[in-house]
């Protein structure tokens, strides 16, 4: 048995307490299956009860052919803005009311668990008391403030992945907003493939590729979002014109493309080709983004209507989120 392994999939805990700080992300709860993510007074997003019954995933999984999900932070609630102590709270909190959804099917509901990440000692601490409860890996925002991925404190933390064998998912939030993307969801469709373009520049760039080990494990969402589209445009700054670019990496951007994995929730067989052709076939992972407006159902419509091999298929839907996963899982019995 192979199984389908969704990659890409968010919780929110039905307990998540209202912490009182002005602009804290809370939930209203509208009926038993329907709340509002509120951000203070604002509503944030309208979510039904498959962010947290177990019971409407696993319908859904099996209407879409998926067996396993990877279980996902939802990033507005990071806490990435509030002081060390607050947001390892708030990381804890999160954490343990997640393992109450995915205990209910621990073979095919897989979590991953947030860290404060602003500050490395405490990221540390939550990731090594999640993976010991139980969690299968982490998920980090693409940024904290100003400090991308090539950050130092954000590298010692992805070392620290790296050294106890834990896989990464990176996923773009907290999006530069302004006028002109308040409009339309643009800070989700332009901004969000942007931040994730962005990210992978940054340790591309800066060499922190170059620095990290090659066992990291480091999943990227949305297609990796711009960056497969454009490497051409980095390659090219990088050879021609270091003196305006002033890289530090050994290698141009595109060389570090098989250093990642990057999901399918990217809508048509066109750019599905360009990820494999950039990232490589071994690189390429189901994933949803569900149950949220934007993802894509069924799970794995693209892949599997796809004009690729069996075994390409067969690798995007199993073997290479298997390979991302490691051996920690407790996936079904016989699948690795
Ligand atoms: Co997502």
């Amino acid at each position: 048995m192979s199984p389908v392994i969704d990659v890409h999939t968010h919780v929110v805990p039905p307990g998540w307490p209202d912490l009182g700080a002005p602009g804290d992300p809370w939930l209203r709860m509208d009926s038993t299956t329907a709340a509002t993510i509120m951000l203070g007074d604002r509503e944030f997003r309208q979510i039904t009860d498959a962010c947290w019954n177990a019971d409407t995933r696993l319908a859904d999984m099996d209407a879409d052919g998926v067996d396993v999900q990877v279980v996902l932070p939802t990033p507005v609630f990071f806490g990435y803005d509030r002081v060390p102590a607050d947001a390892a709270r708030i990381a804890a909190i999160f954490n343990d009311l997640t393992l109450d959804i995915t205990a209910q099917a621990p073979d095919r509901l897989l979590p991953f668990c947030q860290v404060p990440l602003q500050d490395l000692e405490a990221a540390v601490a939550e990731l090594d008391r999640c993976i010991a409860n139980g969690h299968q890996g982490v998920e980090i925002g693409n940024h904290v403030g100003d400090r991308d991925l090539d950050d130092e404190a954000v590298l010692s933390f992805l070392m620290h992945c790296a050294d106890h064998d834990v896989p990464v998912f990176v996923h773009p939030w907290d999006m530069t907003s302004a006028s002109r993307t308040d409009r339309w969801m643009l800070e989700w469709l332009v901004g969000m493939p942007a931040e994730t373009h962005l990210s992978l520049l940054h340790l591309a760039l800066s060499g922190a590729f170059d620095r990290l080990p090659t066992r990291l494990r480091l999943g990227f969402a949305h297609g990796g979002g711009s960056f497969a589209y454009w490497a051409g445009r980095a390659d090219n700054a990088w050879h021609q014109r270091r003196d305006l670019v002033g890289a530090d990496s050994e290698h141009p951007p595109s060389a570090y493309a098989e250093r990642v994995y990057v999901d399918s929730v990217v809508f048509t067989e066109t750019a599905l080709r360009v990820l494999l052709d950039v990232h490589g076939n071994d690189r390429i992972v189901l994933g949803s983004d569900y149950p949220y407006p934007l993802g894509e159902r069924p799970a794995g419509a693209l892949v599997r209507a796809a004009e690729v091999s069996s075994d390409v298929r067969e690798q995007i839907l199993t073997g290479n989120a298997l390979r991302f996963l490691g051996e920690g899982p407790a996936l079904p019995r016989g699948t690795r």
